[in-house]
């Protein structure tokens, strides 16, 4: 059976960068592995009130994740963190206390940027979150992917042959990290 991994897109942005790279992930999934996009711009803004009294999107949500097989996070930097949106969904799945739905599975990273370090920053700090979280994060390889805007052709889609091939060689790095891990 195929392991499903949850793409997590950090930007909400209509045509974005980091959704570009989720497009060419999910049609260039290694074999026994599906990507399936997980949508976050619906959640409220996390509020420990709402515990016990949880919003439908919350609960949709949390079984979303609970579902899946490991997860993909891909998003841009914000103010060298990640987006709020993406902080808020980590904070909504890990709650109410005890029962954070994030916990034992596998993860990796890439951060985009249209700057030279690629999101570095956003990359850690989603680390550091996870680490907390119980996710069980690929250390290597890394994957910052700079200047993004230039890497990919009129229609927004990556066109770029070398990063198309990291990106690969990533994606079966990271599907050995999936089944070790299961
Ligand atoms: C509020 C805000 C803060 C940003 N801060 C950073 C930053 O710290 N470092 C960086 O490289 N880019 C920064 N950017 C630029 C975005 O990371 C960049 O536009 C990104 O590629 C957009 O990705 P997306 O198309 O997936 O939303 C920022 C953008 C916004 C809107």
């Amino acid at each position: 059976m195929s392991k499903i991994i949850g793409i997590i897109n950090g930007s909400l942005r209509k045509n974005s960068f980091s959704g570009s790279i989720a497009e060419y992930v999910k049609n260039h999934a290694p074999e026994d592995f599906e990507f399936k996009l997980i949508d976050i711009s619906g959640l409220p803004l996390y509020n420990q009130d709402y515990d016990g009294a949880d919003p439908e999107a919350y609960t949709v949500f949390r079984n979303e994740i609970q579902a899946l097989d490991g997860f993909l996070f891909i998003t841009p930097e914000h103010n060298r963190s990640i987006p709020a949106a993406l902080k808020n969904a980590l904070d909504v799945a890990s709650r109410p206390y005890g029962k954070n739905v994030w916990s034992g599975k596998p993860a990796a990273i890439i951060s985009q940027s249209p700057g030279g370090i690629g999101g570095f920053g956003a990359n850690h700090h989603l680390r550091q979150v996870l680490a907390f979280l119980n996710v069980l994060t690929l250390a290597q390889p890394e994957a910052y992917i700079g200047a993004y805007h230039t890497l990919i052709d009129e229609t927004g889609a990556l066109s770029n042959a070398g990063t198309k091939e990291f990106i690969d060689s990533f994606l079966s790095a990271f599907a050995t990290w999936v089944e070790k891990n299961s």
